[in-house]
């Protein structure tokens, strides 16, 4: 008889791409994805260790595991992902219930681990990871496709280095096998993963490998994220010339002022990062930027803090990510002096993302009437008489439910902008209007 599976996934696109990978192996071990933990002969933890905030929540949820431990003896339960990395061994004391801790890596080798028992499989080095099973995927229209692995930036507050090792390319041609595959199989969009893509290096770079994926056929390329640093002008010119590749861009600017930018060990300051943008603006018409933003960086002050605010009205970000500094342990940030206590930093996340509201609201104004070209994926949040899509700038769009299928790509004029979507009519329905 087959066994169930169900995985709790934390973290960034890379995670929820790793759950695929995992749910892939496992079907080869005899079993299936289910929706609920109730019904699992096995429940997989794929953690992020990025903020505090983030490992607690994974600690929280696992706590919970303890009571169908005891009224299923069989249930097993595994832990991989970033803080499996992280933490290895001591997740076993702090919670001895646990079966198995694996890291991003050691994937491939969860069927052997679970029949094994009790187990820990971290790679020491944390580097490449190829996929040697199918990958299940959850959308039958856009796909994840890991492009690298690792990161060797060394952000004095990041610890995916540490989680995940020094930075590996896949070879291009593994790449644009995988996507002429999905293209085949029907799939109209990939956003390329890694957490410095444009450092992508194999026997060709980024530019490179974009020209080839472009070349598949495949309607829609996206990518994340992209450091301020490797944005050449390379890279720009063929954003620009590369027909599939969608104009967004995020690109994390962090902080706006110098000094706290080169704490962070970022390679760059404001000016240069404005420069880059007013690249990309004046290059790709119509691109989307996006960026995350840090707040109370040890020793940001006022004035920092004020930098940060006048660079984001500067840049006029159609949507940003911003975080309250989190310590990191063994990160060289960690063991600065004047860590900004938390009532700071929270006040000023709260103050800029109130500032960055207006701006999002702006920037959506400004496509009423607009013509764009949609990917429908589904139900619309809220109106079960409408559905939603994606423009290629990655503007969520709601529209009213003509039989559209998810998957298809449609053309619809703005209606109307709210702070976070847009709502369109279907210009091939309502051609009377155009
Ligand atoms: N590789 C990507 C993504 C890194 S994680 C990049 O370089 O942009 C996503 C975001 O989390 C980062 O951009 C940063 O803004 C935030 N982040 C990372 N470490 C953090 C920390 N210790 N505390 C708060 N935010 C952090
Ligand atoms: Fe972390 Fe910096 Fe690497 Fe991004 S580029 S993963 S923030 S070390
Ligand atoms: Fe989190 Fe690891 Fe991704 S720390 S953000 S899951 S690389």
């Amino acid at each position: 008889m087959g066994k169930n599976v169900f995985i709790y996934t934390f973290g960034c696109q890379m995670n929820v791409h790793d759950s695929e990978k995992m749910l892939g192996v496992l079907s080869q071990g005899g079993y299936q994805n289910v929706t609920s933990p109730e019904e699992a002969d096995l429940i997989i933890f794929n953690t992020c260790a990025i903020r505090a905030k983030a490992e607690q929540k994974f600690f929280s949820q696992l706590g919970r595991m303890k009571p169908l431990k005891r009224r299923n003896p069989n249930l097993q339960i595994a832990v991989g992902g970033c803080v499996a990395q992280e933490t290895q061994k001591k997740i076993f004391s702090r919670a001895p219930y646990v079966d198995i801790v694996f890291g991003p890596q050691n994937i491939n080798s969860l069927n052997q681990l679970l029949d094994q028992g009790r187990k820990l499989a971290v790679a020491d080095n944390p580097g490449l990871a190829e996929s040697e099973f199918d990958i299940v995927r959850d959308s039958s229209f856009r796909a994840w496709v890991a492009i690298m692995y690792g990161c060797n930036n060394y952000c004095s507050y990041c610890i995916v280095p540490y989680t995940r090792g020094r930075e590996v390319s896949r070879p291009s041609d593994h790449i644009v096998e995988e996507i002429r595959d999905l293209h085949k199989l029907g799939y109209k969009e990939v956003t390329l993963l890694g957490q410095n893509v444009n450092s992508y290096r194999s026997d060709t770079d980024f530019p490179g490998l974009l020209e080839k994926i472009d070349a598949t056929g495949i309607a829609r390329v996206r990518f994340m994220t992209s450091h301020p640093r490797d944005m050449s002008r390379e890279l720009v010119a063929a954003l620009a010339g590369l027909p599939s590749v969608c104009e967004h861009i995020h690109l994390p600017m962090q902080s706006g002022s110098d000094r706290i930018l080169s704490l962070m060990n970022r390679g760059y300051g404001f000016a240069d990062y404005r420069d880059k943008i007013a690249m990309l603006r004046a290059e790709i018409p119509g691109i989307a930027v996006t960026g995350d933003i840090i707040v109370g960086f040890p020793g940001e002050t006022d004035e920092d803090y004020q930098a940060t605010l006048s660079a984001i009205q500067e840049i006029e970000y159609d949507g940003l990510f911003a975080f309250m500094y989190s310590k990191r342990q063994g990160t060289k940030a960690s063991s600065l002096d004047s860590q900004v206590p938390e009532s700071v930093k929270s006040e000023r996340l709260n103050n800029l993302l109130k500032i960055q509201e207006q701006i999002t609201e702006n920037k959506n104004r400004c496509l009423e009437n607009a013509e764009l070209e949609i990917l429908v994926e589904g139900p619309a949040e809220n109106d079960p008489a409408r559905l939603m899509g994606r423009s290629r700038a990655n503007k969520i769009v709601s529209f009213a439910d003509n039989g559209e299928r998810a998957g298809e790509i449609i053309r619809i004029r703005v209606t109307r902008a709210h702070m976070h979507t847009l709502e369109g009519i279907n210009l091939a329905i309502n051609s009377h209007i155009v």
